[in-house]
């Protein structure tokens, strides 16, 4: 029986989450992948144990993380049920629905019918009563933003979610959407969006002025562009890599020579500031305090306890700035 760690707060930092109440803490961890059924239900442990016990509160995932969808729910269900049902209060559990789900006009983007019937079926893999937040995953440009929106409100109005964000949305979309929850005073707290070193879009969609500009947090993902922004392919490409083990969402060929000169280049960088690149690729995320929390991924415990170190050192000077966007062109 799992016992967490005594000392699982003291060195983790906790960011508040835009004007809410809500404390984040500045590395959450995510089950995209290595949670679904090809994942080692063992490993899954020791990940989340080495996360719990240094103080990573927050869990993160969707209706749809797998392989099979549903199944990182459903792994995640019974390690609450075996591990971490007494510290359920001290755990913030988020879920999401937007993408392709089930089969027919039902399963997918943003109507009422499909956002709370998925989340009712997230609650009873997970086997929990309620979620802490609930996600609307992608826009739709078909639904009315009125009735995602009045989804989000009837979770939270049904006790089935505390808090509720939304993802992948852009600046002025989300403006748009937070004016509805705001008038309709529906606890909307959180942006969750891809943002790294090599991929800007929030910056250059308005998405993190905007959520920043209306006291909304923003929780990044693939804050290491799915292993790109480590060590794992400065010298190739590893047997037991996402790119291999894997390969729905990371290809071999988005690692062209070009890239992996940049990496190496930041490599330096990193090596430099006395960091490993995923820990200066983390910092760089939170160097100017507007990102709440850095959404990582894992394979194995011990890039959870590597990337935590991130947070002794999120300062960069304007040089190191410069030499990191000179490296990427941005
Ligand atoms: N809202 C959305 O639309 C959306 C989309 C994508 C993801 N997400 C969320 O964001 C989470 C994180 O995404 P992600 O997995 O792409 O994040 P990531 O942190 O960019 O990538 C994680 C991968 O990087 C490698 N890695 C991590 N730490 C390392 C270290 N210290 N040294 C070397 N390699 C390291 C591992 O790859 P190997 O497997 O190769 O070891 C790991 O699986 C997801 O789990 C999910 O919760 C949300």
């Amino acid at each position: 029986m799992y016992v967490a760690n005594e000392k699982r707060y003291e060195n983790m930092k906790y960011n508040r989450c835009g004007n809410s109440g809500l404390l984040l803490p500045a590395v959450s961890l995510g089950l995209w992948h290595n949670f679904g059924d090809t994942g080692v239900y063992s490993n899954m442990e020791q990940m989340c144990f080495a996360a719990f016990d240094n103080g990573i509160t927050h869990f993160d995932l969707a209706n749809n993380y797998g392989p099979k969808p549903g199944s990182a729910e459903a792994n995640f269900g019974k390690l609450m049920k075996e591990h971490f049902r007494p510290y359920r209060d001290e755990m913030i559990i988020s879920t999401k629905a937007g993408y392709d789900m089930w089969p027919g006009p039902y399963g997918n983007f943003g109507s009422r019918k499909y956002l709370i019937a998925s989340l009712d079926q997230s609650l009873q893999r997970m086997g929990l009563d309620y979620v802490d937040i609930f996600y609307h995953h992608r826009m739709d440009p078909e639904t009315p933003l009125e009735e995602t929106m009045g989804a989000l409100e009837q979770v939270v109005r049904s006790g089935k979610a505390l808090y509720v964000g939304l993802s992948n949305y852009d600046g002025p979309t989300l403006e748009k959407a937070a004016k509805i929850l705001d008038e309709r005073h529906v606890p909307f707290i959180i942006n969750q969006n891809s943002y790294n070193i090599l991929n800007r879009t929030v910056e250059q969609n308005g998405l993190k002025e905007t959520s920043h500009r209306l006291g909304k947090g923003i929780i990044c993902f693939s804050p290491l562009a799915q292993g790109m922004l480590t060590d794992r392919y400065l010298n190739g490409i590893p047997a037991d890599s996402r790119v291999r083990t894997d390969g729905r969402f990371l290809h071999e060929d988005q690692m062209s020579e070009e890239r992996l000169a940049g990496i190496r280049k930041l490599n330096d960088i990193a090596a430099e500031r006395g960091q490993t690149l995923a820990e200066m690729a983390l910092a760089w995320i939170l160097r100017d305090g507007i990102v709440t929390t850095v959404l990582i991924g894992a394979s194995r415990p011990s890039q959870i306890l590597d990337n935590i170190k991130a947070i002794e050192n999120t300062s960069f000077t304007a040089e190191e700035l410069a030499a990191i966007d000179a490296v990427v062109g941005a």
